[in-house]
């Protein structure tokens, strides 16, 4: 291992919650020293272009892989309290649950002609006295179970996009290069064994570039296979909603299960309550669209969106009354591999100097902090001292000889 006054010049490709959280925690690390190393992150679009600025902010102890998820969770609190995250950010403790979800209980809604997912004449079905107190966004009886899946003591949640765009600038701050730049190409040496510099091109300009590093950090999402095609990495799409509720409503997350009684032809949308006053929702998964080269051709698909709306507005007076503010889709990572739970994958690749940070599914905006603080720990350290990360060793499915 280099000693640690060697100078490092870390490259980070990609400009999403991971790659920010990365710079960030890079700049955080003892060894740290402007004056001696750089970090550059390079990112195609726009910061936080992707999935990071449009998913729901979930933050949670209890989310997968469990061998991060607390750590990054406690990092979210930390990093709040630092830097007055509940105004910069929106972050903030919540409370979520499963929920059976009925529809309108009196049968306001017509399935067949509006789509909407949930059932609309559901009037038999017991009602829920149990109710938290606080829900009082949702129609009486349109929620026949209500089952915990985290309270403030462990949930919270932050605004994606407010969240990465602030931890950017708290790396700048603090020494990190941002340039708007898209990596055409990763350099390796003769024999392939070791990655010296990237070749990019300037998105205002279109100049090419290259940038020698120590160091190269893959941190592109969805995206990774066009920079790295050896990375099992493919994506999937979700869209989602922003409506404006007419009533301010409480802070729960909810997630409508399917309900076992009435045949569902689809998943139903989560709904995320905000502390901007605003209601996000995202609905299930689709394969229509093959992920566009870069964050700015992401199509959206109006009629999935209507669907989510009509969705959640037959449960709910102050959605109904409500109004859409923004129609969106993005695309989450994901590791394939016969056994679904593998996942993100941090760490090196076996190629010398060249890491990996992507992959992290539904749960990147919670386990950026602990991925950044994990990364910085193997750049300057060779070791990871604040969790055990050898789960998510990329080498385990990457085939480097
Ligand atoms: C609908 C939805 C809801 C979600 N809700 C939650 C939630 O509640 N809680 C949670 O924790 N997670 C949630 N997620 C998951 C989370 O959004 C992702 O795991 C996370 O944003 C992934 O971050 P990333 O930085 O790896 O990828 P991205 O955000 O995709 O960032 C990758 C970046 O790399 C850039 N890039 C790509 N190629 C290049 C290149 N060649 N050169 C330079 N830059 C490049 C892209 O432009 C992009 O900005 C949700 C996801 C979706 C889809
Ligand atoms: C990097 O790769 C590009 C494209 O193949 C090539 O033109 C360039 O000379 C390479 N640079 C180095 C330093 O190897
Ligand atoms: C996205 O779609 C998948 C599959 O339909 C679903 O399981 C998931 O809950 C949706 N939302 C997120 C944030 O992944």
């Amino acid at each position: 291992m280099d000693s640690v006054s060697d100078s490092r010049h870390v490259v980070i490709i990609g400009g999403g919650i991971i790659g920010c959280c990365i710079a960030y925690y890079i700049t955080r690390h003892p060894s740290y020293d402007p004056d001696i190393h750089t970090v550059t992150l390079l990112e195609a679009s726009q910061l936080a272009g992707g999935s990071s600025g449009k998913a729901g902010g979930l933050v949670a102890t209890w989310a997968d892989p469990q061998c991060i998820a607390p750590l990054s969770h406690r990092l979210h609190t930390e990093l709040s309290e630092e830097h007055d995250g509940g105004r910069r950010w929106g972050y903030r403790r919540v409370n979520c649950a499963d929920v059976d979800a009925m529809g309108d209980a009196v049968g306001h809604v017509n399935t067949e002609r509006d789509g909407s997912q949930f059932h609309p004449h559901a009037t038999s079905a017991p009602k829920l006295t149990d109710l938290p107190p606080g829900l009082d966004w949702i129609l009486p009886g349109s929620i026949t179970s209500y089952t915990e899946l985290g309270t403030p003591e462990n949930t919270g949640q932050v605004h994606p996009y407010l969240f990465t765009t602030s931890i950017a600038s708290l790396a700048e701050q603090r020494g990190v290069k941002i340039i708007l730049g898209s990596v055409k190409k990763i350099n390796y040496s003769q024999d392939g064994r070791k990655a010296e510099s990237v070749t990019y091109m300037l998105k205002h300009t279109s100049e090419m570039h290259k940038l020698s590093a120590t160091d190269i950090v893959i941190a592109t999402g969805p995206w990774t296979k066009y920079v790295y095609p050896a990375a099992p990495i493919k994506e999937s799409r979700n869209h989602s909603i922003v409506v404006r509720p007419a009533k301010p409503t409480s802070a729960y997350v909810l997630f409508p299960e399917l309900q076992p009684k009435v045949p569902q032809k689809r998943i139903p949308p989560e709904i995320y309550s905000r502390p901007d006053g605003t209601i996000y929702s995202c609905g299930p998964s689709d394969e229509d669209v093959p992920l566009p080269e870069t964050s700015d051709l992401v199509q959206v698909n109006q009629e999935a969106c209507d669907t989510i709306y009509n969705d959640i507005r037959s449960i709910s007076d102050e959605i109904r009354d409500g109004e859409v503010l923004i129609k969106q889709a993005c695309y989450r990572p994901i590791v394939q591999g016969r056994n679904r739970d593998i996942g993100p994958l941090v760490g090196p690749t076996g190629i010398q100097s060249l890491w990996l940070a992507a992959g992290h599914d539904s749960w990147g905006i919670q386990n950026g902090p602990a991925t950044g603080m994990v990364m910085s720990e193997m750049l300057f350290e060779g070791k990871v001292r604040s969790a055990d990360v050898t789960s998510l060793d990329p080498r385990r499915v990457l085939n480097v000889p």
